[in-house]
């Protein structure tokens, strides 16, 4: 008999679906047209916010949101890439090895572009909290970074949406429905790997770890700028 058991916590799934409308709406702001470059970086600042959240969540938060838990090692992922080949069907409860690759690629990517951007200014009257607090050579590497690091990172967001499509289309089957309602539809319900409860204590304390860091980060430790009027 088919069963509903849950896999991705609320504040995993939380995380994801933030994550997402925040990196699309950070691109939609840094266009220099539509003027909304304050917003960009209040936005950027939220991303902070989140992978802080993430990191985390990886050693504190449920079975499949560690990151020990599905690690890419080099054995997990030929193993993995030998089930594909015998067009096996493997337990796919969290994240798959070859999948996991690119959720750690797409994290680290988004980190150096939320990073880059605390270094940067628009060349108007906009600058990131540590712009000017840098030598000229570490600016021009994080200008580098933050103009060039979004193209790597559409293309592994793409990378992710077509395997998802993948596994919709080809494999029937859905990641999509268990990443919103956090359960998956299973014939062989294995305790092992299902989690019971989404861990909110320890996800609201780590929250505030995440809101208090990014205030210090960009509030506190943040150097004054000094302002030239002319
Ligand atoms: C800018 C857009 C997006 C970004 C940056 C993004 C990023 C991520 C990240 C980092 C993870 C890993 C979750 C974790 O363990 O932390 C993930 C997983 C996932 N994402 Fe996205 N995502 C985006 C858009 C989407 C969209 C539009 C969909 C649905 C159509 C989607 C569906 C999923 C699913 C189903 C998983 C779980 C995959 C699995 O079962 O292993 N994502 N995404
Ligand atoms: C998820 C995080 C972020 C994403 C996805 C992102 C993305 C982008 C993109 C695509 C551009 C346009 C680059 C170009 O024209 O080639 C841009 C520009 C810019 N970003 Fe970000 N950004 C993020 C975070 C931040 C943060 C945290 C800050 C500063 C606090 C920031 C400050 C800026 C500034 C000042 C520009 C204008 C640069 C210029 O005109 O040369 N960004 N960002």
């Amino acid at each position: 008999m088919l069963k509903h058991v849950l896999i991705w916590d609320l504040p995993l799934r939380l995380f994801h679906w933030l994550f997402a409308c925040t990196v699309i709406a950070s691109w939609y702001t840094s266009d220099q047209d539509n003027n909304l470059i304050d917003i960009h970086m209040k936005l950027g600042y939220f991303a902070l916010g989140l992978l802080v959240f993430r990191i985390f969540w990886g050693f504190f938060g449920t079975k499949h949101s560690q990151f020990r838990s599905f690690f890419p090692t080099p054995s997990r992922i030929i193993n993995y890439i030998d089930y594909l080949k015998n067009n096996q069907v493997k337990d796919s409860s969290g994240h798959n090895p070859l999948g996991s690759l690119m959720v750690f690629l797409m994290i680290f990517l988004i980190s150096l572009q939320a990073v880059s951007g605390l270094f940067i200014n628009d060349d108007v009257f906009s600058s990131g909290p540590y712009y000017d607090s840098v030598s000229k050579e570490v600016e021009q590497v994080m200008m580098f970074l933050h103009h060039n690091v979004f193209d790597f990172m559409i293309a592994a967001i793409a990378m992710h949406l077509l395997a998802i499509a993948y596994y919709e289309r080809v494999k029937k089957q859905s990641l999509i429905l268990p990443m919103i309602t956090g359960k998956k539809l299973t014939a062989q319900v294995d305790n092992k790997n299902v989690i019971k409860h989404s861990k909110l204590w320890i996800a609201l304390l780590i929250v505030i770890v995440a809101v208090v860091f990014v205030y210090w980060l960009v509030v506190l430790n943040a150097p004054v700028i000094e302002e030239y009027y002319y």
